[in-house]
């Protein structure tokens, strides 16, 4: 058994890294069937980057160039270099604010996955906990889907059901998201490197368990 190879996850953040810890603790305990082999941020202090190397995993900043909302061409390159040279089956995106374009998405075609704070298709983008709030919708979530070129627009392949209470605010649906989220991606990575995943157009279906 253990001489078989693990499935390889890179994770890319932005930020606190809650869900990395989520993904990592989740493989640890073997609930799900892989390791974080790498993480890298755009954010030379992001607190993903102090989480990884708390649990020993390699972790790197690589300089985003000079746009806001994506990587240059230069460091789409590192970011797809640094993956490739860990060996990385999927990359996961947690908390990453950045578009990706072709170099990553082609270099990681159908290997790329990102969780998003809302039940999409409704509210991609910024904040999508705020848009729920102020849309006034009674039930809200997060959703794990495959990243294609558009913002959070790629084949949905899990999501978990929040509900907005009368008397929520911002933090407080946030909070509440964030701790669905935290469950639901590490169920869906297994599946992943489980190997039950299937994707057909938009429609991702999941194989049971043998
Ligand atoms: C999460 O809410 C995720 O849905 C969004 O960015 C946030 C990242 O949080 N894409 P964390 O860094 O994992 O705590």
């Amino acid at each position: 058994m253990s001489d078989l190879r693990r499935f390889r996850i890179g994770v890319l953040g932005s930020g606190k890294g809650s869900n990395f810890e989520a993904i990592a603790q989740a493989c640890a305990t073997g609930i799900v069937p892989a390791e974080v082999a790498l993480v890298l941020s755009d954010c030379p202090d992001a607190g993903i980057l102090a989480r990884a190397k708390e649990r020993g995993i390699p972790a790197r900043y690589i300089p985003p160039g000079p746009f806001k909302t994506k990587l240059d061409d230069a460091a789409e390159r590192a970011y797809v270099e640094a993956l490739q040279a860990a060996a990385v089956d999927l990359v996961a995106l947690a908390g990453f604010m950045r578009v990706l374009k072709s170099t990553l998405l082609n270099a990681f075609a159908g290997r790329i996955v990102n969780i998003h704070p809302s039940l999409l298709p409704s509210f991609p983008g910024l904040a999508a906990w705020k848009q729920a709030l102020d849309y006034g919708v009674k039930v809200t979530g997060c959703t794990v889907h495959f990243v294609d070129a558009g913002v959070d627009s790629g084949p949905i392949i899990g999501q978990q059901i929040v509900p907005v209470l009368d008397d929520d605010t911002p933090e407080s649906l946030h909070a509440r998201i964030h701790a669905a989220e935290h469950e639901l991606y590490p169920r869906c990575l297994a599946a992943i490197a489980r190997g039950q995943v299937r994707v057909q157009g938009r429609r991702v279906t999941f194989q049971r368990a043998a």
